[in-house]
C-alpha cells in the first residue's frame, strides 16, 4: 500500500460556528480556532477539516456559499485565515476546507446575474427548467423537505435546488462551471491549504431526462433520490474537474462525501489507480439508523457495512473512518448508552471504528462523549433541515410532542451545540450570548474536567491516537473480521508481517462472552489499551467483556 501523509493522518472536523468564539459575539470563529490549535496538537490530531468559512448568507450556515474566495466576516478576515494557516503548518498539522460543489448561494453573483433574464451569459450555470401542468418540472423533492424546484417570477421558469430553496443547484454539465471550480481549488492550494472535504459530490449530477422520481412506499422519505443521486455519468464530471485542479498536486488531500456510493462502487471512486479522490465518506453504516422511528443499534448489520468497505478498499484505495459528523445525532446518545453507560460507549464505539484500516476522524466534542441536547421546543432548533422537517411532520397530522420527539432524535442541532471547554457559564465557548444552547450538562462533560481524569473519555481518545501512531500495523495493515455473525460483539484484527493486534469490542449492554479458537490465548502481558480494568489471568477459554468494554491485545 502506497504511503500518504493523509493515511496516517488523524483528523478531527471543525464546525467553526460553534468551537471557540474569540470576540463574545456568541459565533465560533478562526480567532477561536487559533487559540484551540494546541489543545487539538496535544489531542494528538494532525489533519483539521473546517466547514465552510466562507460569505454566506448562513440559509444552511455556510454550506450556502456567495463567494468562494472569502471568508465570512462573523468568522474573521483573510489575514486571520494566513495567520491560522500558517499556524497549523508551525504545528506541523495539515489543514482542510470544505468545497460545496453541488449548489451556490441564491446571492452568489453567479446566480443573481443566472436570475437575471433568459439570455443571461450565466443563465446555463444553473438548472432553469418550464413548468408542467402549471407545477414543478417534475416531482423531486429537496432533502430539506417540500419540492426540489422554486418558480422564479422574473423570468417565469423554474430552478432546481436538491437542498433549501436558497441553494440553486449548479449545471455541472456545462463547462464555464468546472473552470470557475478548477480555478477556486487551484486558488487554495496554491495559498498552501492541504486539501478538500468535497461537500455532496454525489449529487452533481443529474437525470439527463430529469424524469419524474420513483415514489417509494413508507415514509420517511417517501421519494427516490435516484435521479439526483449517483447518476451514471457523475464520475466524468469529477474527472473533468480533477484533471484541471487537484491531479495537478500530487500531495493534497481530497474526502468526498458520498451518499449513497456502495462498497461494492468504492473502487471507482478511491482507487489508487483511478486517480480521483483520496477517500470518500460513505453512509452505508449511517443509513441503517437514520430513521426517526428511533431504531435501536444492530451490530451485525454496523460490522457488514464497515467490513465490506475495509474489503473492498484493502491494497488499493483508503477509507475515511467516522462516526459522528455536524449532520448526524451525536453517536453515544444514538448508538451508545448516555445515561447508564456513557464513558464505556463512547469509548468502546471510538475503539472500533478508530482502528479500521483508514483515516479515523473526530468531530469536535466527540473525543469528550459529548450527548444529544434536551430539546424542549421547536424554538431551541437553528437548523434548517430540523425546523423543515418538524413542519413536514405537522402537516402530516403529528401532535408539536409527537413531532419535536421525533426530530430531537435526529436533529443534526445536537451537534452543533457549543463545545464544551469547560464548566462555566456557557462552557468557555463565549463570554456572550451562544448562538446555539449550550449543553446543559458541560458542567460535567468538558475538557478541562477530563483532562485531569485519567480515565475521561478524553483520555481514552489521546490513548487511542497514540496506540495508531506506535503502530504502522494500525495505519497500514489488513483487517480480518473476527466472529462477524456475533450479535453484540465487534472484532477484527489488523496485522502485516511485523504484528498482529486484536480489537474487541461489546457493543451493547449485556455481558458478552469472546471465545475464538483462533486467538485462545489472552495475555495481560499484551494488552495494549482498555476502557475498563481488566483481571490479569490469562485465559484459554475466552473472556467475559462487560457491557461496552473495549479492549486491544497485540497477538503471538
Ligand atoms: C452536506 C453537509 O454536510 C450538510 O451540512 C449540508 O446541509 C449539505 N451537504 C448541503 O450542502
Ligand atoms: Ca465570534
Amino acid at each position: 500500500m502506497k504511503q500518504q501523509w493523509w493515511k496516517e493522518a488523524v483528523a478531527y472536523e471543525i464546525y467553526p460556528r460553534s468551537f471557540m468564539d474569540s470576540n463574545g459575539d456568541g459565533i465560533g470563529d478562526l480567532a477561536g480556532i487559533l487559540s484551540k490549535l494546541d489543545y487539538l496538537k496535544e489531542l494528538g490530531v494532525s489533519l483539521l477539516w473546517i466547514c465552510p468559512i466562507f460569505p454566506s448568507p448562513n440559509d444552511d450556515n455556510g454550506y450556502d456559499i456567495s463567494d468562494y474566495q472569502g471568508i465570512q466576516p462573523e468568522f474573521g478576515t483573510m489575514d486571520e485565515f494566513d495567520a491560522l494557516l500558517a499556524a497549523v503548518h508551525a504545528r506541523g498539522m495539515r489543514l482542510m476546507l470544505d468545497l460545496v460543489l453541488n449548489h451556490t448561494s441564491d446571492e452568489h453573483p453567479w446566480f443573481i446575474d443566472s436570475r437575471s433574464s433568459r439570455t443571461s451569459a450565466k443563465r446555463d450555470w444553473y438548472i432553469w427548467r418550464d413548468g408542467r401542468n402549471g407545477g414543478p418540472p417534475n416531482n423531486w423533492e429537496s432533502i430539506f423537505k417540500g419540492p426540489a424546484w422554486e418558480f422564479d417570477e422574473v423570468t417565469g421558469q423554474y430552478y432546481l435546488h436538491i437542498f433549501s430553496r436558497k441553494q440553486p443547484d449548479l449545471n455541472w454539465t456545462n463547462p464555464a462551471v468546472t473552470e470557475a471550480f478548477s480555478h477556486i481549488i487551484r486558488w487554495w492550494l496554491d495559498k498552501g491549504v492541504d486539501g478538500f472535504r468535497l461537500d455532496a459530490v454525489s449529487h452533481m449530477k443529474k437525470d439527463p431526462l430529469f424524469a419524474d422520481a420513483r415514489r417509494l412506499k413508507g415514509a420517511p422519505p417517501p421519494f427516490s433520490m435516484k435521479k439526483y443521486m449517483n447518476v451514471p455519468g457523475i464520475l466524468d464530471i469529477v474527472d473533468r474537474l480533477f484533471q484541471r485542479s487537484f491531479n495537478l498536486y500530487a500531495d493534497a488531500v481530497t474526502v468526498g462525501e458520498a451518499n449513497g456510493v456502495k462498497a461494492a462502487r468504492a473502487l471507482e471512486w478511491v482507487g489508487e489507480e483511478q486517480r480521483r479522490m483520496s477517500m470518500l465518506f460513505s453512509f452505508e453504516h449511517l443509513d441503517l439508523w437514520e430513521d426517526e422511528a428511533g431504531t435501536r443499534l444492530d451490530v451485525p448489520a454496523l460490522k457488514k457495512a464497515l467490513f465490506s468497505w475495509q474489503k473492498a478498499l484493502n491494497g488499493k484505495g483508503w477509507n475515511a473512518l467516522f462516526i459522528e459528523n455536524h449532520d448526524i445525532a451525536r453517536v453515544v446518545s444514538s448508538w451508545g448508552d448516555d445515561t447508564r453507560y456513557r464513558a464505556e460507549s463512547a469509548t468502546t464505539l471510538a475503539t472500533l471504528y478508530f482502528l479500521l484500516q483508514g483515516t479515523p476522524f473526530i468531530y469536535q466534542g466527540q473525543e469528550l462523549g459529548m450527548t444529544n441536547f434536551p430539546f424542549r421546543s421547536i424554538d431551541e432548533f437553528n437548523d434548517i433541515r430540523d425546523r423543515n422537517t418538524f413542519l413536514h411532520h405537522i402537516q402530516q397530522g403529528m401532535s408539536p410532542a409527537a413531532a419535536l420527539k421525533t426530530v430531537a432524535r435526529v436533529a443534526r442541532d445536537n451537534s452543533r451545540t457549543p463545545m464544551q471547554w469547560d464548566a462555566s457559564k456557557n462552557a468557555g465557548f463565549t463570554s456572550g450570548t451562544p448562538w446555539l444552547k449550550v449543553n446543559p450538562n458541560h458542567t460535567t462533560i468538558n475538557v478541562d474536567e477530563e483532562s485531569r481524569d485519567p480515565k475521561s473519555v478524553l483520555n481514552y481518545y489521546k490513548q487511542l491516537i497514540a496506540l495508531r501512531k506506535r503502530f504502522p500495523t494500525l495505519v497500514y495493515g489488513a483487517t480480518t473480521p473476527v466472529l462477524p455473525d456475533h450479535p453484540r460483539l465487534v472484532a477484527y484484527t489488523r496485522h502485516d508481517a511485523k504484528s498482529r493486534i486484536l480489537v474487541l469490542c461489546n457493543a451493547s449492554n449485556r455481558p458478552s462472552r469472546y471465545h475464538n479458537p483462533e486467538t485462545p490465548l489472552l495475555l495481560h502481558d499484551a494488552l495494549l489499551l482498555a476502557n475498563r480494568p481488566v483481571p490479569r489471568h490469562a485465559t484459554l477459554t475466552g473472556v467475559i467483556l462487560q457491557p461496552w468494554e473495549a479492549r486491544v491485545y497485540r497477538l503471538k
